[in-house]
């Protein structure tokens, strides 16, 4: 047996982030070993590590949604890839180490020009974005859309697929420090959110427009305000929850009792009268059914989206760091950690 190297976590504070070694068995028959070069992080994470993320195991367990590097091993039944193959791809969870058996549905080729940063930059945000504008959002040219977060991984996919489709975009961020990159990356608006003036914001950006689509990761009081300014026949794509994100070890529980108490709740009663609709999704649950994810990707090759915007990379010894960066909020576009 191989021995490989994995970050546990015991979820419910940061402190518990331990790198350990272990031995790994031989791939099942379906399997691949990926010896993993780049590892993506995601914001779930943080959730993970905070013991905030519903669908992660209670127990303590190797985080980590993606990752990208090259097939060293082979079950007896894969036929799809050989030994070498450059490959990206996403688990449910386990991709914080430096080797991972995998079913070969969930790993798929990386693009010749790509390395394994981008490789491990892609997958789970981008279909992200898409699956909420296109299989939710039912997004279509022109149309005026909404993107929180907008210079985080999934909102700068988010913006680039809109702008495939001729779309008026407006991106909010947290801190002006962002601004530049929403410019480079071609937003028509950019908003600072404020969460006292952000209903005046957003209409300040909307200038008489009618608000088509909201891609929502934050919750809270910006939701229920985007959603209050959708036009007739709006979406809101609800996908996140980032305002109970906390910026220490362990979460605040009475604050976050009290934000959950005063969630914005939209009645299903009222949106018949107001023509709107809210949508939500967790895109873990495609794990179940990555034939629907194959086809997304397919679609998505077909799209000119570029290459991924990496923010941040790291070491796999400053993972831990990674995580609190992320943590804090400040962040754009990707981070990776280098192995
Ligand atoms: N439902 C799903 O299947 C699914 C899949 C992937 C991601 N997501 C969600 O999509 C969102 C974006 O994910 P990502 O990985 O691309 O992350 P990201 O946008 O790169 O980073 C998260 C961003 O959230 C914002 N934020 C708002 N309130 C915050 C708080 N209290 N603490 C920290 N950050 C806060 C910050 O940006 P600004 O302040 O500039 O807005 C931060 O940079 C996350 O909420 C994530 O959970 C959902």
């Amino acid at each position: 047996m191989d021995i490989r190297k994995a970050y546990y976590v015991k979820p419910g504070n940061f402190k518990n982030l331990e790198l350990k070694e272990e031995s790994i068995p031989e791939p099942d028959d379906h399997e691949v070993r990926v010896k993993i070069h780049s590892i993506g992080l995601n914001f779930a994470d943080v959730f993970c590590l905070l013991g905030l993320y519903e669908a992660a195991p209670k127990e303590a367990f190797i985080p980590g949604l993606e990752y990208s590097g090259e097939v060293i091993k082979l079950g007896k039944k894969v036929s799809s890839f050989n030994i070498g193959d450059r490959v990206m791809g996403v688990t449910r969870f386990g991709a914080y180490c430096d080797q991972l058996n995998i079913d070969s549905r969930y790993v798929i080729a990386l693009p010749n020009h790509w390395t394994f940063d981008h490789g491990a930059s892609y997958l789970v945000q981008v279909l992200t974005a898409a699956y909420g504008l296109k299989e939710l959002g039912n997004l279509k040219k022109g149309q005026t859309v909404l993107i929180h977060s907008a210079a985080g991984g999934v909102g700068l996919w988010a913006n680039r697929i809109c702008k495939q489709y001729e779309c008026y975009t407006i991106g909010t961020v947290g801190s002006e420090s962002k601004l530049p990159l929403l410019k480079q990356e071609g937003y028509d608006q950019s908003i600072v959110r404020d969460t006292q003036s952000f209903t005046n914001q957003l209409r300040h950006a909307l200038a008489g427009r009618p608000l088509n689509l909201v891609m929502d990761s934050i919750g809270g009081s910006i939701m229920k305000d985007s959603y209050k300014a959708l036009a007739p026949m709006g979406r809101l794509i609800a996908f996140g929850s980032a305002h109970y994100g906390e910026r220490k070890d362990r979460p605040n529980y009475p604050r976050l009792i009290w934000k959950y108490l005063n969630r914005p709740r939209i009645d299903p009663q009222n949106m018949i009268g107001e023509n709107k609709s809210v949508m939500g999704f967790n895109l873990i649950y495609l794990f179940d059914n990555s034939d629907i994810m194959h086809a997304m990707l397919k679609n998505l090759e077909q799209m000119e989206l570029g290459t991924p915007f990496i923010g941040h990379i790291y070491s796999f010894l400053n993972l831990p760091d990674a995580l609190r960066e992320f943590q804090s909020g400040t962040t754009t576009g990707k981070l990776v950690i280098q192995i």
